[in-house]
């Protein structure tokens, strides 16, 4: 049998990663987050000292970084030249500039060519999660999924997400507001995203829409899974 390629493309706060990470180790596939692909060149744009909202200095400069991602879905790893920025890549100050990154033509025909490759060299299959994985980099996928959710779920869902990463469990008197300016971000971010000229997120004709407000991760992974095993 040709090894299976799954496209699962969405807004932030869908589950995306943890659904995606779940169904390739259940079904023997290698994974890979392409956003943590345009999270690593915004470190690196960063770390450079290039501003981020000059498209012409980003774009000049897309060639340059060496980005290695590694695609085992129990161990998914992320280097730039040579430097693990599995942490780094989900701070703040990366978050607040990967969309602009992301936008320019240079960058993305740079990381969609990686993707491809990636793509290609997995024999034993692969999930690929993003926002244009259906539609732009792999049309030919065998399953295409377009997860969604309602933006109060999407916000709680990774506001959850930043406290576990931040170590602090106990709920706090900040918890509502912090999640109505996770909210908010997530929402631009979104939305530049889906405005932007090249490869905007959006769902391929041909994708299935799986909403996740109401299921269980569980659901979703299950969901995906049968999916998967009903292809053609
Ligand atoms: O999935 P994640 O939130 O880590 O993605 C970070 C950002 O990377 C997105 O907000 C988007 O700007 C960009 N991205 C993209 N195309 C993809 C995956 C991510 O433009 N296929």
């Amino acid at each position: 049998a040709t090894p299976v390629v799954v496209a699962i493309d969405g807004p932030s706060g869908t589950g995306k990663s943890s659904t995606s990470k779940a169904v390739a180790a259940r079904m023997g596939l290698r994974y890979l987050d392409t956003g943590a692909q345009y999270r690593a060149i915004t470190w690196w744009m960063l770390n450079a000292g290039i501003d981020v909202d000059d498209a012409e200095a980003v774009a000049a400069a897309a060639g340059k970084p060496t980005i290695v991602s590694g695609t085992d879905p129990l161990a998914p790893t992320i280097t730039v030249d040579g430097t693990d920025v599995a942490a780094p890549i989900r701070g703040r100050q990366v978050t607040g500039a990967v969309s602009a990154v992301s936008a320019v033509p240079e960058v993305r025909a740079r990381i969609t060519e990686l993707q491809r490759s990636i793509a290609a060299g997995a024999a034993e299959g692969i999930v690929v999660e993003g926002r244009d994985i259906g539609t732009t980099v792999l049309p030919d996928a065998d399953v295409k999924i377009f997860l969604t959710a309602s933006p109060e779920v999407r916000a709680a869902r990774r506001s959850a997400e930043l406290a576990g990463r931040a170590g602090s469990s106990a709920p706090t008197a900040q918890a509502g507001s912090d999640v109505a300016a996770t909210q908010a971000a997530l929402l631009r971010r979104d939305a530049a995203d889906s405005r932007r000229k090249t490869s905007p997120l959006a769902k391929a004709a041909d994708a299935t829409e799986v909403d996740t407000s109401e299921l269980t991760l569980e659901q979703v992974i299950e969901c995906v899974v049968t999916l998967i095993e009903e292809r053609g």
